[in-house]
């Protein structure tokens, strides 16, 4: 670490919390004075506002957006002997979900421009095995529902959305987690919407997929020690619940102030050699993360990393060409948009709150390294 320069944080969760602490310690207290802990009315209540704010009838609230993912693929039987398409750009849960179930993912490769998956090359691999296409909202940008979602009727498809990352994005109108069949969502503390622990929800406005989501998350059962299926423990704490609850008033203006951030980067970086994330129309994009593209990537990293500057590298690797799915047979150059991703991506720091000095600087280190 240099010496005498304030670090750069990637996020500042501590400050997050210090502003929500009061608030959130009285929910805390609430919950204690209750005795209530787990699937209580705070989550009954954060379950409601969620699905409004989505614009879905149900929401159901899980242990973290993995589970999410899992019981939403359970939900709509997909299982062993399935196939299901979905991008190599992103966070590993996305896929390992699929293998959760017992189906296998199909890779498909991501557009140039915003890092989603590219519905032409969806098309292509779509096969007799084919059940589901699971889009990932990938760094906050919202996917080409439009054409997922009519190939997705062409061939009798299901879709599962993967809003980790998107929590508020918009596209065509709707929020991301109202398109497909099923919204899957994490509160992952570094997420739009985090929470002070793990969490997640799935969206849906199919009451089958509801009820049997329901059923899931608790052991299968219908009744208590009533059980018609084996499903798992993927319940939500009330204390998650109520710091949740807490974060969604505000959301909209931590999203605006997500914006304030990426636009100053934007502008920043505006006819220099560095390419910022691409925002295809107002609102697609609620900037979880800040993900800049240069040839130079590491040499960036490098000086960032001298001055205390936190950046993240995401993704470094297409989960085509992770060691766990070289029995898929994927080779280098299989999917030539995503590899190439690889090699050129760095996320900057962006947060709620972030100062306009550590925007700054951030940016004339970025400039600097390529000078
Ligand atoms: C795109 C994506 N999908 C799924 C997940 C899994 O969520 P969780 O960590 O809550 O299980 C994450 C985040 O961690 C993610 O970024």
């Amino acid at each position: 670490m240099s010496e005498g320069l304030t670090p750069v944080p990637f996020l500042d969760l501590a400050a997050q919390f210090k502003e929500l602490e009061d608030e959130w310690l009285d929910a805390l207290r609430s919950a204690g004075a209750r005795g209530s802990f787990i699937q209580g009315p705070q989550v009954a209540a954060f379950e409601r506002e969620f699905a409004d704010y989505v614009g879905v009838k149900h929401a159901i609230a899980v242990a973290n957006g993995t589970d999410a993912l899992m019981l939403s693929l359970r939900a709509l039987g997909i299982g062993p002997g399935d196939e299901v398409i979905t991008t190599p750009f992103t966070f590993f849960a996305s896929a390992e979900a699929i293998d959760m179930v017992g189906a296998t993912p199909v890779f498909a490769d991501i557009l140039e421009d915003d890092f989603t998956l590219d519905p032409d090359s969806v098309r292509e691999r779509i096969g007799t095995k084919t059940r589901a296409i699971l889009p990932v909202h990938i760094f906050g940008h919202a996917t080409d529902m439009k054409s997922i979602m009519e190939l997705a009727g062409t061939h009798n498809l299901a879709v599962i959305e993967d809003c980790a990352q998107s929590f508020g994005a918009r596209v065509g109108g709707r929020v991301t987690g109202s398109v497909g069949s099923a919204g899957s969502f994490s509160f992952y503390p570094t997420k739009v919407l985090g929470g002070y622990g793990d969490g997640g929800m799935v969206t849906t406005s199919s009451r089958e997929i509801e009820g049997r989501i329901r059923r899931l998350r608790n052991h299968g059962a219908v009744k208590p020690f009533i059980h018609v299926e084996v499903g798992c423990n993927s319940r939500l704490d009330e204390i998650q619940a109520a710091v949740l609850r807490i974060k969604l008033r505000s959301i909209d203006s931590a999203i605006a102030d997500r914006r304030r951030v990426a636009g100053a980067y934007d502008r920043h970086f505006a006819g220099t050699g560095v390419r910022g994330p691409r925002s295809k129309a107002a609102n697609a994009h609620v900037y979880n993360l800040y993900t800049i593209r240069t040839p130079r990537r590491d040499e960036v990293r490098q000086r960032l990393m001298e001055r205390s500057i936190g950046s993240s590298l995401c993704y470094p690797q297409g989960l085509h060409l992770q060691e766990v799915y070289r029995h898929l047979g994927y080779r280098p150059g299989s999917l030539p948009v995503c590899e190439q991703a690889t090699t050129e991506v760095l996320s900057l720091p962006v947060y709620p709150g972030m100062p306009d000095a550590h925007i700054s600087r951030v940016c004339q280190t970025v400039l600097d390294a390529l000078d």
